[in-house]
């Protein structure tokens, strides 16, 4: 496996500035030294999210996520660490560096782009090359050749090789041309996967295409749309068709259209409803809904009026509750999609639509399966959507959608709270019978205190006073941790105790795991407002290892008292004397 330098993981720290990679994502105020946001991880209001550009670091103080701007990327386009490196890297023109055999898997992510590339050219042609698509396109579904460009769209020619016989010829790696997804193997060799297909380029938010959609060309064809597999560049669950574009539109508007289908989005884009996205081939995710969040919270969801589109639609909704934002949802005509109304000329009947979207809840009601005529289909109803509800986690916001509840069903509001706390008593319950471990008895130092000691020690491993590391890096040892989060980020930073450099945190997180990682820029962040002296320090470790001290005479006490060979009694008391008296030297120790 080749492996990003060292190098080249510095030079991306040192480029990709975290308050410019964060200021891409949410609007970032400045408050003192550091800069505040509304979390893009948790459903917020306020600014519980802290940027310092000088640790280069991120926390949120209300769902406890931190860490460095290759942790963020990780977590805010759902990538694993090395991908976020790639994704870092392109955004600031890097030129990645790789370790061990450069030519094996080489820059997975690059040659998948490339080939992307490559595609793309061979699609464009083909449709060049065919008047029969073409009017397909331009007369039958009525694009624009504008469109056609901007959207990079294209055909794949009814043939088996075309596009496997110009990959062969480049140099990329059979991993690579597998993992793109274009290309099928099966019994009879390698063969193309979009064949006769009109053909959606998928760009994502930087307008690079990671994948395709195909429509059949041939009305007998089983599959009308084939997507792209799921690829390291290609995520359904976070992927929005037509963002890369939208985006410039949705914050001016103030409002983003959520559709089905890529010709729907492309239809009203034409004709000045700029402000859609699509998603491809799935289900609306949560992932989808943090990633619209981002521009606008004023969202309409355009799904088709048939009853999958409006289960979908309720479906989406709620999604979008959860991350607290409130959708309308627009009443589709039955038998119409936007594509169909944009090609009839009824653009403005479409904004009639627009304005008149109704709030998920309403909606919910006015479309419940099996109608809310009668008491038990009322009941039903009240059951279905508070249970929804329960799931958001923000009280205001719950609030909120109760009351558009209580207006819709006519249930008064104290009734629908009761039934809320009965729904979310249940699942309590339900989590109340998991069994908790019983909680080891040898350590009956009190826990808070220890744990306060535990992160103390570790927050003072990234002291600039060389002198205080040392003097950790000769005493503490990792054993005397109990906690495993403190005892992993110990694990991690020791090496770099006893250098001249005040230890990187975001260094050190490469080697932590997401929970660890929040501890640490938690305790990062608490560190700066502090300012620890060599004598704070030299209290600290005497603490320290007072208490593990107490904690080992503890278990010998236990030992003792399961002891009934009178040998061993002997031993152990000498054990126990020896201790105390080591835990008498301690106060003397350091100073
Ligand atoms: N879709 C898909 N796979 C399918 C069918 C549909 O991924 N087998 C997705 C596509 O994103 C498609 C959307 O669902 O754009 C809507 O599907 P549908 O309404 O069937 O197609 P239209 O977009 O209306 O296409 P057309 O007008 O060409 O029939
Ligand atoms: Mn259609």
């Amino acid at each position: 496996m080749a492996r990003i330098t060292e190098q080249t993981i510095e030079q991306i720290r040192s480029i990709a500035d975290i308050q410019d990679v964060i200021g891409r994502y949410v609007q970032l105020k400045k408050r003192g030294k550091n800069w505040f946001a509304p979390c893009p991880f948790h459903n917020e209001k306020t600014g519980s999210f802290s940027v310092s550009p000088e640790r280069q670091m991120y926390k949120c103080f209300g769902c406890g996520v931190g860490g460095s701007v290759i942790n963020f990327i990780q977590k805010i386009e759902n990538l694993e660490f090395v991908d976020s490196l790639k994704f870092l890297a392109e955004m600031y023109n890097i030129k990645i560096q790789w370790d061990g055999n450069p030519n094996l898997n080489q820059n997975l992510t690059q040659q998948l782009y490339e080939i992307h590339d490559i595609a793309w050219d061979f699609y464009r042609e083909s449709l060049k090359k065919s008047k029969k698509n073409q009017q397909y396109l331009l007369n039958d579904r009525k694009l624009s050749i504008d469109t056609i460009r901007t959207f990079q769209l294209g055909v794949s020619p009814n043939n088996w090789q075309g596009l496997l016989d110009i990959l062969k010829d480049k140099k990329f790696s059979s991993d690579a041309i597998k993992e793109s997804g274009l290309i099928i193997s099966g019994e009879k060799g390698y063969f193309d996967r979009f064949r006769n297909r009109i053909m959606f380029s998928l760009a994502n938010e930087m307008s690079k295409i990671i994948g395709f959609a195909g429509r059949s060309l041939d009305p007998n064809d089983n599959a009308k749309y084939m997507n792209s597999p799921e690829s390291p560049i290609y995520h359904k669950s976070n992927f929005l068709y037509g963002l890369n574009k939208s985006k410039n539109y949705i914050p001016k508007k103030d409002q983003a259209l959520v559709v089905e289908g890529y010709l729907d989005y492309l239809q009203l884009y034409q004709h000045g409803f700029n402000n859609g996205v699509a998603v491809s081939g799935t289900a609306f995710t949560q992932q989808h809904a943090r990633k619209l969040k981002r521009y606008t919270e004023n969202i309409v969801l355009v799904f088709d009026g048939d009853s999958a589109g409006i289960k979908a639609a309720i479906r989406s909704g709620y999604v979008l509750a959860l991350e607290g934002v409130s959708p309308k949802i627009i009443e589709m005509p039955e038998g119409l999609d936007p594509d169909d109304m944009m090609v009839k000329g009824m653009q403005k009947d479409f904004e009639n639509l627009l304005q008149n979207a109704r709030p998920l809840i309403e909606f919910h009601f006015t479309h419940f399966e099996g109608g809310t005529g009668s008491t038990q289909q009322l009941n039903a109803f009240a059951r279905e959507s508070i249970l929804e509800i329960s799931r958001v986690n923000d009280p205001i916001f719950r609030e909120l959608l109760i009351r558009e509840l209580a207006d819709v069903s006519k249930f008064r509001e104290e009734n629908l709270y009761e039934k809320l706390s009965l729904l979310t008593k249940r699942n309590q319950n339900r989590l109340a019978k998991i069994p908790i471990k019983k909680t080891e008895t040898i350590v009956k130092i009190d826990k808070s205190r220890r744990d306060k000691i535990e992160e103390e020690i570790t927050q003072l491993c990234f002291v600039e006073d060389a002198e205080i590391r040392t003097l950790l890096y000769d005493n503490i040892q990792s054993d005397w941790f109990k906690n495993t989060h403190t005892k992993h980020i110990f694990d991690n930073v020791f090496i770099h105790l006893h250098g001249e450099i005040t230890p990187d945190a975001n260094v050190v997180m490469d080697g932590l795991n997401e929970i660890d990682r929040n501890k640490l820029s938690e305790l990062i962040f608490e560190l700066d407002e502090k300012k620890p002296t060599l004598k704070l320090a030299k209290d600290c470790i005497t603490v320290f290892e007072t208490l593990d001290l107490k904690s080992k005479l503890n278990m010998k006490r236990e030992e003792l008292n399961n002891q009934p060979s009178s040998s061993n009694v002997i031993k152990i008391l000498k054990q126990i004397s020896e201790i105390q008296s080591q835990i008498k030297e301690i106060k003397t120790k350091y100073n």
